[in-house]
C-alpha cells in the first residue's frame, strides 16, 4: 500500500512570485507594450534608448491579477577586458510597479536572470541606480572599481560619469575589478 501523505494541518508558506522566462521572440506585442509602460512608470527619466536595450534577450516577467508587474531582462554585450572580449549578460529594465514592492518580486527575476548569466555568459554587468546597489550587492553583485570606457564610432573613449555606477556578477571567468572595462557602443546611455 502506498505510504499516505500526513493530514498535519499546512503550514502557510511565504509567497514566491511565479517568474515567467521568455526571449523577446517569444514575448507577445501586448506584454511587451505593458512592460514598456510599466518601465515608463517606474523610472522618470526613462527613455527609448533605454527600452531598445532591453531588447534582444531573456525577459523575467511576473504578472499578478492579469497585470505585468514586474520587468526584467537581459541582453548579450560584448565587454573588454584585460585583452578579451567578453561575453556579458548584461541586466536592463529591472522594475516592479510600485505597490508590489518589497514581496520578493525583484528577488525572483534576478534568481532567474542570473541563472541564465551563470549557464551562458562569461559575466554579468549592468548599471545601477543610486536606490538600487544594496539590492544588487546583497545578492553577489560587486562594484567595477577600475576605469569604465566605451568603444564609440570614433574610438574608445572614457565614460567618467558611470565609474562607480558599474556592477558585475563574476561566473567563471576572473576579473580584475580594479582594471580597465570598456563596452560595445549603442545608442543612448551606453552602461
Ligand atoms: C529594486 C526593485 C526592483 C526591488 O524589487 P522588490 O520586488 O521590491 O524587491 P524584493 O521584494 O524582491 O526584495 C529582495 C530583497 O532586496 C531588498 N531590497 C529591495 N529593494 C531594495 C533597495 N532598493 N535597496 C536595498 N535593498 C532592497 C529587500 O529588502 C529584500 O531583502 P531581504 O531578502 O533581506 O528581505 C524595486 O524596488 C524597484 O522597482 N525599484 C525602482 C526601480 C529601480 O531602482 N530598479 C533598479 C534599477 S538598476
Amino acid at each position: 500500500m502506498p505510504s499516505m501523505t500526513p493530514t498535519t494541518s499546512p503550514t502557510p508558506r511565504p509567497r514566491t512570485a511565479e517568474v515567467r522566462l521568455a526571449h523577446t521572440s517569444d514575448v507577445d506585442t501586448a506584454t511587451l507594450k505593458a512592460a514598456r509602460a510599466l518601465l515608463y512608470d517606474v523610472f522618470d527619466d526613462m527613455t527609448s534608448e533605454d527600452w531598445e536595450h532591453a531588447l534582444g534577450g531573456m525577459h523575467a516577467l511576473v504578472h499578478e491579477g492579469g497585470e505585468l508587474i514586474g520587468h526584467a531582462s537581459v541582453v548579450q554585450r560584448r565587454l573588454l577586458h584585460n585583452g578579451h572580449a567578453l561575453r556579458c549578460g548584461y541586466v536592463e529594465g529591472v522594475g516592479v510597479r510600485a505597490d508590489r514592492r518589497g514581496r520578493g518580486h525583484g528577488a525572483a527575476m534576478m534568481d532567474a536572470l542570473e541563472r541564465v548569466i551563470r549557464n551562458a555568459y562569461d559575466l554579468g554587468a549592468l548599471g545601477a541606480s543610486d536606490e538600487a546597489t544594496a539590492f544588487y550587492t546583497a545578492r553577489g553583485w560587486q562594484p567595477w572599481r577600475g576605469r569604465s570606457w566605451t568603444f564609440t564610432p570614433d574610438g574608445i573613449q572614457r565614460t567618467p560619469e558611470e565609474d562607480g555606477c558599474i556592477y558585475v556578477l563574476p561566473t567563471s571567468v576572473p576579473l580584475d575589478l580594479d582594471a580597465d572595462l570598456t563596452c560595445d557602443w549603442r545608442e543612448g546611455d551606453v552602461w
